[in-house]
């Protein structure tokens, strides 16, 4: 085990300006310069060296509507995106419970690619081995960068249902190998604590000083649904915050039960995952992966458009590598959902970037081979389309009990087979359970304040 004291706990993730002010800077440092240096534990958070939450608020100019849509930034946590947290949170709970033991276990991940990266970083900071189990067909920076922190890979064939095949291939590894210990994303609770918890209050730390300092609607694109959590807190302290689910048009598998092949990289994963609380997913709404990835090009490629609409330059330059697919895809559902509730210019809308460009080259380089030769009139058609001129379509109101049935039968066709009971499934039909989950949080950040004294 790697230094211990560098192990932060749920509450000093939430305010690293809890933490030992020496270490902290040493910290902070390293975030730049020693990537690898197992100090980047204490850079788990969504702030900043001065303590407030990253995020970027819209202009107005790109989004068409007067409320503020305000987009967390996880390109800034150590590996390049949040899923490094529950990464962590999974694995030193494993590790205070006694389960994952460096020495004694490999870690296994499935994931489409950021949790994987996220958790082949935390094995390294922390002295475990790994293995992620991923798809072949994701982008090939996430490869390398999972090879670069020294995780190896077991891909799976793509297919129809590639995440639920990374599921079976991980379950049948740990058949053959009862000494590895799998980091279960899309089913372990350490994800929705981190999210509930440290997401959550970040985000409502994030809309201090804006507009009416309310969250009206926060929206989130599940991929295990873990980010989704951080509704939770929230909606305890707006309790009118309406949630939305965010899913791509092409496997809108919890609105019209499609599974189909898309684009958005990290979300719809074909399931209700076990760690998505349906009684707070009051919306889902869809997005056509095609206007994902449009998006993407316009404030990767288009910046002289962008400062033609008015947004300043500076604005338009420091926009161009702070989203990837998914959190444009959020995005866009934040300007969907800020028309359907008709919301005001004090309204604040707060969603997710999960991650930045820096592994989307190799995507839009795709895309461009696709879209050769564009002209100013297209890009302005595009920039309506997307953005300025978005529409309601694909939105659908999940607030009835018919709707939140036909999510815990999907929950159900999904999670049965992977062992989990009709009556554990249908205790999460009930908020206490969740609370229960989430009060666990006191526990592990006491014992993880032990390990330091031995
Ligand atoms: C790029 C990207 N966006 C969104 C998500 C979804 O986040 P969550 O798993 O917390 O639902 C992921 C998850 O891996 C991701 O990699």
């Amino acid at each position: 085990m790697k230094n211990i004291n560098y192990y932060p706990t749920y509450e000093e993730m939430l305010y690293p300006e809890k933490i030992n002010k020496h270490l902290r800077q040493k910290a902070i440092k390293a975030l730049n310069n020693d990537e690898l240096n197992t100090l980047n534990l204490l850079n788990l958070t969504w702030k900043n060296q001065n303590n407030t939450v990253r995020k970027i608020v819209l202009p107005p100019k790109l989004t068409g509507v007067k409320a503020n849509i305000v987009v967390l930034l996880g390109k800034y946590f150590p590996s390049g995106s949040h899923k490094v947290g529950p990464a962590y949170t999974t694995l030193i709970e494993g590790f205070v419970d006694g389960n994952i033991l460096p020495d004694k276990n490999t870690v296994l991940s499935p994931s489409t690619g950021n949790f994987g990266i996220g958790s082949a970083y935390i094995c390294t900071l922390m002295g475990y081995d790994s293995i992620v189990v991923m798809p072949e067909n994701v982008s090939i920076e996430r490869h390398q960068i999972i090879k670069k922190y020294g995780g190896k890979l077991e891909l799976t064939p793509s297919c129809d249902s590639d995440v639920i095949l990374t599921l079976q291939k991980t379950y049948e590894l740990v058949k053959k190998n009862p000494s590895y210990r799998i980091l279960a994303q899309f089913e372990i609770f350490s994800n929705y604590r981190f999210h509930r918890y440290v997401t959550g209050n970040s985000a409502i730390q994030a809309v201090k000083n804006l507009g009416n300092e309310k969250i009206a609607c926060y929206c989130s694109a599940p991929g295990s649904g873990g980010t989704l959590a951080a509704g939770d807190e929230i909606k305890k302290v707006f309790p009118k915050c309406k949630i939305a689910a965010v899913e791509p048009y092409e496997s809108s598998t919890l609105s019209t039960g499609r599974r189909g092949q898309h684009r958005i990289e990290g979300i719809g994963d074909k399931m209700c995952t076990l760690i998505h609380n349906v009684l707070n997913t009051d919306f889902v709404v869809c997005i056509k992966d095609e206007q994902a990835m449009l998006g993407l090009k316009i404030i990767h490629d288009c910046t002289k458009e962008l400062k033609k609409l008015g947004i300043d330059k500076d604005t338009v330059q420091y926009m161009k590598n702070l989203f990837g697919p998914s959190g444009i895809c959020n995005i866009i559902a934040a300007i969907k959902m800020a028309k359907q509730l008709n919301l005001s210019a004090e309204d604040n809308v707060v969603t997710i970037a999960t991650d930045g460009f820096d592994r989307y080259g190799s995507v839009l380089k795709k895309l461009n081979t696709q879209y050769k030769h564009i002209d100013t009139f297209t890009i302005k058609e595009w920039i309506n389309n997307i953005f300025l001129q978005q529409t309601q379509d694909y939105i659908y109101d999940f607030r009835d009990n018919n709707s939140k049935e036909k999510l815990y039968l999907q929950k159900e066709k999904d999670w049965i087979k992977f062992g989990h009971s009709k009556k554990y499934l249908d205790s999460m039909k009930n908020m206490s359970f969740w609370d229960n989950e989430y009060s666990q949080i006191k526990e592990y950040d006491k014992k993880i304040k032990a390990l330091r004294q031995k």
